[in-house]
């Protein structure tokens, strides 16, 4: 394997790359070459082999006599291992696919699921050449500077429970950023992610059901981390972390930060339900008490946004003082002065 555009992994926690997972965990210092060889029973040849295989990853090594092994610099991508390393998880990411390049993470992770993916298996992309949004809207997913990840998820709700779930992402969304990197992000009804009124995240969710059961549901997140330049058709309306903070992001960290957090709120909302996550969803939304447009295929209208409701829908008091219950499915919201 080597760091090209062509790489795609799949892995699984419980068998990882032992070495990778040995080095990542010395956080930089030195790991002796006897170590390696007596918790690996392998040879000082075999453990050469192996370096020079993380080398070609991207991890830049230094190697010593005295001292053995350490990793100086690692390569900013999102391999598997680094994920374990640094996120608390249960289940989330027991399985990763991860991919250098892939048309969509949520087109691979719908494949994936009609073939028997488990619960928690995650797809990341380091790039996305047919990223999709909400609305049939193109993703922007330019190599090496997001978050293209898609989560399989196989929850025991009813279909109509899933825009809940959506909800839950971004508020774990909104928590990573506000923990990790002290920036204090808010929810656009009913899942953009927003910096200084601008998207730093957009979710789609896809999902497969019956009439009362979901077979799966593909939680697909794009976080821009150190994006530096929109396309035009965006470029006034969208922001990364990096143009919020100033400086580069680590997205591993921020990856981790969400991933726990959105496993956190999914054990909860499946133990006791919906309403404390609906509840900090509350908290973190910029529209509620607001005027809004709400556009859709059919028309527009306005209105304040008033609430949600238990199934996640947006109560709107229109103008003519009539309430509307909006879902989220085809419609999208502009703000009102
Ligand atoms: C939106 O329009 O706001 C939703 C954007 C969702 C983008 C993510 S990036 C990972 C996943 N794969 C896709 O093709 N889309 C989602």
């Amino acid at each position: 394997m080597s760091a090209d555009k062509s790489i795609a992994i799949v892995r699984d926690k419980k068998n990882p790359d032992r070495l990778l997972m040995m080095m990542l965990a010395a956080r930089g210092g030195y790991i002796s070459g006897e170590e390696i060889s007596r918790k690996f029973g392998v040879s000082r040849s075999a453990i050469w082999k192996q370096v020079n295989h993380l080398r070609e990853m991207g991890y830049e090594m230094e190697s010593s006599t005295r001292l053995g092994y350490r990793i100086f610099k690692s390569p900013d991508l999102l391999f598997p291992e680094e994920i374990w390393s640094k996120a608390e998880l249960s289940f989330l990411g027991d399985r990763i696919y991860y991919y250098s390049t892939i048309g969509s993470t949520n087109s691979e992770a719908k494949r994936l699921a009609q073939e028997g993916a488990s619960h928690g298996t995650l797809i990341i992309a380091e790039e996305q050449t047919r990223g999709k949004g909400r609305m049939g809207r193109v993703w922007t997913s330019p190599r090496g500077t997001g978050i293209w990840v898609s989560i399989v998820l196989k929850p025991q709700i009813m279909p109509s429970e899933a825009p809940k779930l959506t909800m839950l992402t971004a508020v774990a969304v909104t928590e990573a950023i506000t923990e990790k990197i002290g920036i204090s992000a808010g929810i656009k009804w009913p899942n953009d992610v927003l910096i200084d009124g601008k998207k730093v995240c957009g979710i789609l969710t896809e999902m497969s059901a019956e009439t009362d059961v979901v077979n799966y549901v593909v939680i697909g997140t794009g976080i821009n981390v150190n994006n530096d330049i929109f396309p035009d058709e965006i470029k006034d309306t969208a922001i990364s972390l990096k143009i919020a903070a100033g400086n580069a992001v680590d997205r591993i960290q921020i990856l981790a930060g969400f991933l726990e957090r959105l496993e956190y709120h999914y054990k909860t909302a499946m133990a006791r339900g919906f309403e404390p996550v609906l509840n900090e969803w509350r908290k973190l939304c910029c529209n509620l008490g607001k005027p809004v447009e709400i556009v859709t295929r059919d028309g527009s209208f306005t209105g304040i946004a008033e609430d949600i409701d238990e199934q996640g829908a947006l109560i709107v008091k229109k103008t003519d003082g009539k309430f509307e219950r909006v879902l989220s499915g085809d419609v999208s919201l502009k703000y009102r002065r």
